[in-house]
């Protein structure tokens, strides 16, 4: 093995959908990061006349599509610094993929580190987190906030980690659905410019990225609650409106989010609500009401996987 990298998963609360060209988000966009689900990448010497990606033993294989584009990405960004030498890539995530759980984000951000271990390997000068980041955007937008923890954010003119009054949360991953999605995000990006709802999406998104950063900096977890059940229903409208429409959710996704309604009805406050482009929920608690959470989750016969910032 020349170098191995990892990188972190990372859930969105105000998210990016809708793009330009290289990646680009159109919204402000920000996130929390998932340390407990991450990728890893290695990368080897091979004898092959091409690049060529495998999974790390043990680890599930990619898409055909994924694969592809994962060995588009690489060499892009060799050939960048004019590299010929071919490469096996073995890559793996400990967390199943393609389930809504941005896998893309935590490989291609795992990705993006290798190569450029491997450049410095082969004596090229080293490059900032930022610069990596925005490298790794070009790969799949959402990798790029995988870079800075615990909390991320991402604009236009800038990205990077900010600091928050909120409590640590820890989230659940309450699992809908493990098949793999028939729309891809990247897919998703496009259709949803079909839908009446795009017209305003971007102010809204951007005014709710602003009031959001604002609750999650003045400890406001409350009002962070109800951004985020906004944000999920705003985007996932999107999807359900384009034409052709499209949605994610599964029976049970349904039943998570009505376990959530009626805790907010009944108790008065609830867990930060989030969904991607997936059918997997995410509830998101403050790290000391983790344990009465997860009973309550089990309790009532959902299924999850949980991670820190
Ligand atoms: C719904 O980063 O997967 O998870 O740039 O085409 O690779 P590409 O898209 P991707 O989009 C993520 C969309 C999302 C929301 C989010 O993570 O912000």
């Amino acid at each position: 093995m020349i170098v191995q990298s990892t990188a972190p998963s990372n859930i969105a609360l105000i998210k990016y959908m809708g793009k330009s060209p290289g990646n680009k988000a159109v919204n402000k966009n920000l996130s929390m990061t998932l340390s407990a689900f991450y990728s890893t990448v290695e990368i080897y010497p091979t004898k092959e006349t091409q690049d060529i990606w495998r999974p790390l033993s043990g680890s599930e294989n990619l898409r055909l599509s994924t694969s592809d584009k994962f060995i588009t990405f690489f060499r892009k960004e060799l050939l960048k610094d004019n590299i010929k030498e071919f490469y096996e890539i073995r890559s793996g995530n400990n967390f199943p993929s393609d389930a809504g759980l941005a896998s893309s984000a935590s490989s291609f951000a795992a990705l993006t580190k290798a190569i450029y271990l491997l450049k410095e390997k082969l004596g090229l000068e080293a490059k900032s987190i930022k610069e990596q980041a925005l490298a790794s955007r070009e790969g799949s937008g959402s990798s790029c906030r995988s870079f800075f923890s615990p909390w991320c954010y991402w604009t236009e003119e800038d990205i990077g980690s900010f600091s928050v009054k909120i409590p640590p949360l820890v989230d659940f991953v309450v699992l809908a659905d493990q098949e793999k999605k028939k729309v891809s995000s990247s897919q998703a990006h496009q259709n949803i410019r079909t839908s009446p709802l795009f017209e305003n999406r971007i102010e809204r998104a951007n005014l709710r990225y602003e009031k959001m950063k604002t609750a999650l900096e003045t400890g406001d977890y409350k009002k962070t609650a109800e951004l985020s059940w906004d944000e999920l229903w705003d985007m996932h409208s999107l999807f359900h409106t384009s034409s052709p429409p499209f949605f994610y959710f599964a029976p049970e996704t349904i039943r998570i989010l009505r376990f959530v309604e009626e805790l907010w009805e009944q108790t008065g406050h609830g867990p930060v609500t989030t969904i991607d482009a997936g059918p997997n929920v995410h509830l998101l608690v403050p790290e000391e009401e983790s344990l009465s959470f997860a009973t309550l989750l089990e309790k009532n016969k959902f299924q999850y996987i949980k991670s820190k910032a």
